[in-house]
């Protein structure tokens, strides 16, 4: 990244809507310049933190666009126990719960694991990484994540752990971004340099590669959900 301009970070958080608190926490990080990107990244999406984020993540239509599909292809009931994968502020946990299934999300941000207590009561709500769920093998009888994949470095590793604490026949429904919307509002830059796109063509085949049968991917718009079970 070339040297920033005094002031250029402060004028890129502002059009992601950061205001003073998340400037300020910029400066006290201490990180170099060339760090700015990832960490704006962490801030805004992938780790959220701070207040901004948290008003995001728990605002009622944050990404309803993918809890709605992803519920509908899950159709969870009583008797169900569905794993979140990247629950953010847990309104699909939420969601979830109203269907009288049990819900459990797990998030590597500390902040949105407590804003998922608070919007989802009743969910199990776990601090920890996609890569290494502290679950037992068959625990979960379907798995969603929405808008998450794309941050992942090693999905593959991901659908593998999913795989190990899902049932048999378990479904998925995974909800991402695609290509063609890379540098439009779901997906703008700085952060789309520092994600994973996939064509619809390349995220059936990861899937079918973990393992996952009856795979489907469903294009609304760039919009992709991949439905699959195991
Ligand atoms: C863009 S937010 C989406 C949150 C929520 N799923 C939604 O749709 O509103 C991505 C979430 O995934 C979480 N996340 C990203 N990578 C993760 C990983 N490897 N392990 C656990 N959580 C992760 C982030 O902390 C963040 O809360």
């Amino acid at each position: 990244m070339p040297k920033m301009q005094p002031g250029e970070a402060g004028q890129v958080m502002r059009r992601f809507g950061l205001g003073d608190e998340d400037v300020a926490a910029w400066h006290e990080s201490g990180l170099p310049e060339d760090a700015f990107t990832g960490w704006l990244t962490d801030r805004v999406a992938r780790r959220p933190s701070g207040r901004r984020a948290r008003e995001v993540y728990g605002a009622e239509d944050v990404h309803d666009f993918a809890r709605r599909p992803i519920l509908d292809a899950l159709a969870p009931g009583p008797g169900d126990h569905l794993l979140e994968v990247g629950c953010g502020g847990g309104l699909l946990l939420r969601d979830a719960l109203a269907t009288g299934a049990a819900a459990t999300g797990i998030d590597h941000s500390a902040e949105m694991t407590r804003l998922a207590r608070q919007r989802a009561p009743g969910a199990g709500v776990v601090c920890a990484a996609a890569e290494n769920l502290p679950f037992a093998p068959n625990t979960f009888s379907a798995l969603a994540m929405s808008v998450v994949f794309f941050f992942l470095a090693d999905p593959a590793r991901v659908l593998r752990e999913c795989r190990r604490v899902l049932r048999p026949g378990a479904p998925v429904a995974i909800y991402t971004t695609g290509p063609e919307l890379r540098g439009t509002p779901a997906a703008p830059e700085p952060l789309a340099s520092l994600g994973h796109f996939y064509s619809d063509a390349e995220l059936a085949a990861l899937a079918s590669q973990s393992g996952l049968a009856d795979v489907q991917v469903r294009n609304d718009g760039g919009g992709q959900l991949l439905s699959a079970r195991w």
